[in-house]
């Protein structure tokens, strides 16, 4: 196992109907300024309930923070949040409201000519030194942005993953409730996105680290369990609550604690989201299988473990193994309505270009756990994507 250091400072509130506990978490003196996306925290009456809960504090509302956040809406919030002397933030939605507000959180401690500053420091953490505190009530899981310090920025089509401590969570609370309004393709999205974010950690070489191992293979198995029960029984509250508890962990820090990582499919998804606009989750989905596919050979070992312990394969060689594990895993995503080729997107040779010069631009050029994908490979993968 790699040495690491581990810190996660996030309070979780788990359950139904808790909303009413704001009260306790917040400062009963804080200026809050309640962020959330399009409009269905609005619509479906969470907006309401938080007001409720926020009694008589000082409050202002941010409405209007896009899947896939831009910086230009998100500068516009920090302004807002520096004008009316904001001291704590409350993200309402999915990963692009809670990694906005976390942006927010940054920017508004930050004089404008920093703002700049605050992304392209790929995984190092920003060089801020504040930010406001802010809590999140996740209503779609997915991302883990409800327990862990990064986000993800949209800037001119390009999207700039950012990371601090500072942006943690102090508290975030995750009522199966409030999902039951998702539609059918974001649970699907959730899932994948989920799956995709233990892969990535789990899916590298062996460092002897069990604990993380068998931590990555049990949230592994519970997304098989119950992705697809989600995804068909809104009524399923159990299968539900396993799967927001799976998304979290997915992505808290704690599987990819001493492990070391490869966010390949994260890094190329990226680039067909911000040119594309294809959503997160199913962007993975497209391309890890052709990128697992690609690198067989690096990923030996651990593929087979893959296949012996999560799909339970355990007929046949090893190549015969891994095949058969990496076809189980696109048809798990298929079997959610995913599709898991590019031209369905209508995306072709000169989109696929696009992706590689979006990667290059952004110094995406050395990926995975070993440095060494390069741009050639992830057009080969890419092409086997189609
Ligand atoms: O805007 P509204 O009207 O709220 O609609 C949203 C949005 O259109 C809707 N939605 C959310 N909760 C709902 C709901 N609709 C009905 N009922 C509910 N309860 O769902 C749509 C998608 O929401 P979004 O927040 O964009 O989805 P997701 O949670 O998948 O987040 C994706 C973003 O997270 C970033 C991605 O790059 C992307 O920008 N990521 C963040 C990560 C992190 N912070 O660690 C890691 C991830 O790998 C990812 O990159
Ligand atoms: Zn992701």
């Amino acid at each position: 196992m790699l040495d690491f250091d581990y810190y996660n400072p996030t309070h979780i509130v788990f359950g139904e109907n808790r909303i009413a506990e704001l009260d306790k978490l917040i400062a009963a003196d804080a200026k809050v300024m309640v962020t959330f996306g399009g409009q269905s925290a609005k619509k479906y009456g969470t907006i309401d309930k938080v007001i409720a809960a926020l009694g008589s504090r000082d409050v202002i509302e941010f409405s209007g923070i896009e899947a896939n956040p831009q910086f230009d809406t998100l500068i516009k919030a920090a302004n807002m949040a520096k004008e009316n002397k904001i001291d704590f933030l409350l993200a309402v939605g999915g990963g692009s409201v809670m990694d906005g507000t976390k942006f927010i959180a940054l920017a508004a401690k930050a004089e404008a000519e920093d703002y700049a500053s605050l992304l392209s420091h790929g995984f190092a953490p920003v060089p801020a030194t504040e930010a406001l505190a802010l809590g999140c009530i996740a209503t779609l899981p997915a991302t883990g942005s409800e327990m862990n310090m990064g986000g993800v920025i949209t800037l001119e089509h390009q999207k700039r993953p950012f990371m601090s401590p500072l942006v943690f969570p102090k508290f975030s609370l995750l009522d199966p409730e409030l999902t039951k309004t998702l539609p059918k393709e974001q649970i699907a999205n959730g899932v994948a996105d989920a799956f995709i974010h233990v892969l990535e950690q789990y899916l590298t070489f062996p460092v002897d680290a069990r604990i993380q191992d068998r931590f990555s293979e049990g949230v592994l198995q519970t997304l098989i369990e119950i992705g697809p029960v989600t995804y068909k029984d809104n009524d399923d509250l159990n299968a539900r609550k396993n799967f927001i508890w799976s998304a979290t962990n997915a992505l808290n820090g704690a599987i990819g604690v001493g492990v070391p990582q490869d966010w390949s499919t994260h890094m190329i998804g990226h680039e067909l989201t911000a040119l594309f606009d294809i959503a997160h989750g199913r962007t993975l989905a497209i391309i890890i299988p052709s990128l697992l596919r690609e690198r067989k050979e690096k990923k030996h070992a651990k593929l087979v473990q893959f296949a012996e312990r999560v799909w339970g394969i355990t007929e046949g060689t090893a190549e015969e193994k891994i095949n058969k594990a990496i076809d189980q895993t696109e048809a798990f995503f298929n079997s959610l309505d995913i599709i898991t080729n590019l031209n369905h997107y209508g995306i072709d040779d000169a989109g696929i270009d696009k992706v590689i010069a979006n990667l290059e631009n952004v110094g995406m050029t050395a990926l995975s756990e070993s440095g060494d994908l390069t741009l050639d490979i992830v057009r080969k993968i890419l092409i086997a994507a189609k």
